[in-house]
């Protein structure tokens, strides 16, 4: 009898909520002590070389000893050793079993849904999220895998949550802090809700990073990273990431990306882990650097208000600081004018870089109501609270005072 070849090369991944990610062998190590050594040790792992910075191996495919034995590698579309060092710290930094790496955070967020879910499924979520991932929450995933999102009407009552989810809900996704109005969601109330129903929790992690916030020790099973932000820091990287239990990740892997080849390259899996090993750092200046700034605008005549978890008025600053270890590097703020007025600021900003992306070193700002979150609803973008004269700002790594003083400048053209 003719035997049906199988369609997947792995078995796909069956949520189990009983499941308890197996440790890694360094959880006993520290964060920044992980930071610098999980997935390479420059003795015992790469034989040949020897090195002390982990190598780049640009090479696409991988030679068979013999017909019938499959090499570790065999092809650069599945994985890559250097990539393969990167996906273990990744995995190691965040606390899950595993890690993939995929060409950007967006088609990280692509891979997952596009692995897990089939047509007449749905995913829950909210409009605390980034313009990509609401691009395809609206558009190709209904419109083209009849897979659909729901958006919940208030984020912070976990019965809204419990009331979007039915019998084909495949994912609960949560960005926090969101992007562009660092909005902070409960991840420990929300994986209750979602695993009463059965349902795996996804943790957008992009604007902490695991040095201010661990997802997966509140309740998460799965984290989603865009390497682009924070965790390379200077815009020289496009990439993102999976971290999940091992089977999601291998399932990922072997039944969507060895298929697409939307995964990270050396390269850029290189140089992310030269700049991983300043994470923590990082990530501490930023958050310090931002709650300066934050604060001088918080009482800025010109400035109607500002998104900052670190500040006390934040609607959510009480679980902000239980949640997460500092407050991070983004904020936002709303200028009068709408439009007219954002652009009158940005415009006039001298050291101040106005640029689409955020987490670099030096301080970058954006207009997210015509820029990323342009294809939301007017009504969607209220309810999200993104006005016209919203001005996301990524404050980086410089003196303060000289960011502040340039948006002082900048201000007082209004
Ligand atoms: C919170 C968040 N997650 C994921 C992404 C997607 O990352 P990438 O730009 O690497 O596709 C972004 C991009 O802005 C983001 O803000």
């Amino acid at each position: 009898m003719h035997e049906e070849k199988p369609f997947f090369m792995r078995d796909p991944w069956v949520y189990d909520p009983q499941h308890r990610p197996t440790p890694r062998p360094d959880a006993h190590l520290g964060f920044d002590t992980r930071a610098l050594h999980a997935g390479f040790h420059p003795l015992k792992d790469v034989e040949r070389f020897r090195a002390f910075v982990p190598p780049i191996v640009q090479s696409m495919t991988y030679p068979y000893e013999r017909f019938d034995r499959f090499p570790d590698y065999i092809y650069g579309r599945s994985k890559t050793p250097t990539v393969s060092i990167l996906e273990e710290r990744l995995a190691s930094l965040e606390g899950g079993e595993a890690a993939v790496t995929a060409s950007s955070g967006s088609q990280a967020l692509f891979s997952l849904i596009s692995t897990i879910a089939r047509p007449g499924d749905n995913v829950v979520t909210s409009l605390n999220i980034f313009g990509e991932g609401y691009k395809q929450a609206a558009t190709i995933f209904p419109e083209r895998c009849n897979v659909t999102f729901r958006f919940v009407k208030d984020p912070t009552d976990p019965a809204s949550w419990a009331e979007q989810i039915d019998g084909r809900t495949r994912l609960v996704w949560v960005e926090t802090p969101s992007n562009p109005c660092l909005f902070i969601t409960d991840i420990r109330a929300v994986a209750e809700v979602a695993h009463a129903h059965g349902v795996p929790l996804l943790v957008d992690n992009t604007i902490a990073t695991a040095a201010l916030q661990r997802p997966m020790e509140l309740g998460a099973d799965i984290v989603l990273l865009s390497i682009t932000k924070f965790l390379s820091g200077n815009a020289t990287v496009l990439g993102g990431a999976i971290v999940g239990p091992e089977a999601l990740v291998e399932d990922i892997r072997w039944n969507t990306i060895e298929f697409t080849g939307a995964i990270m390259q050396p390269f850029e899996a290189w140089l992310t882990l030269q700049f991983l090993e300043t994470l923590s750092l990082r990530m501490e200046r930023h958050s310090a650097n931002a709650q300066a700034v934050a604060e001088f605008l918080a009482q800025h005549p010109r400035v109607l208000h500002v998104n900052f978890p670190g500040l006390p008025d934040h609607p959510q600053h009480d679980l902000a600081q239980r949640q997460m270890k500092a407050p991070g590097g983004l904020l936002s703020f709303v200028v009068p004018g709408g439009i007219e007025g954002a652009a009158r600021v940005m415009d006039n900003l001298h050291l101040i870089v106005h640029a689409v992306t955020f987490g670099t070193s030096r301080t970058i700002c954006m207009h997210p109501a015509t820029i990323t979150h342009e294809h939301m609803t007017p009504e969607e973008r209220a309810a999200a609270g993104i006005d016209d004269g919203l001005i996301r700002l990524s404050v980086g790594l410089e003196d303060p005072e000289d960011i502040i003083a340039d948006l002082d400048q900048a201000l007082s053209r209004l």
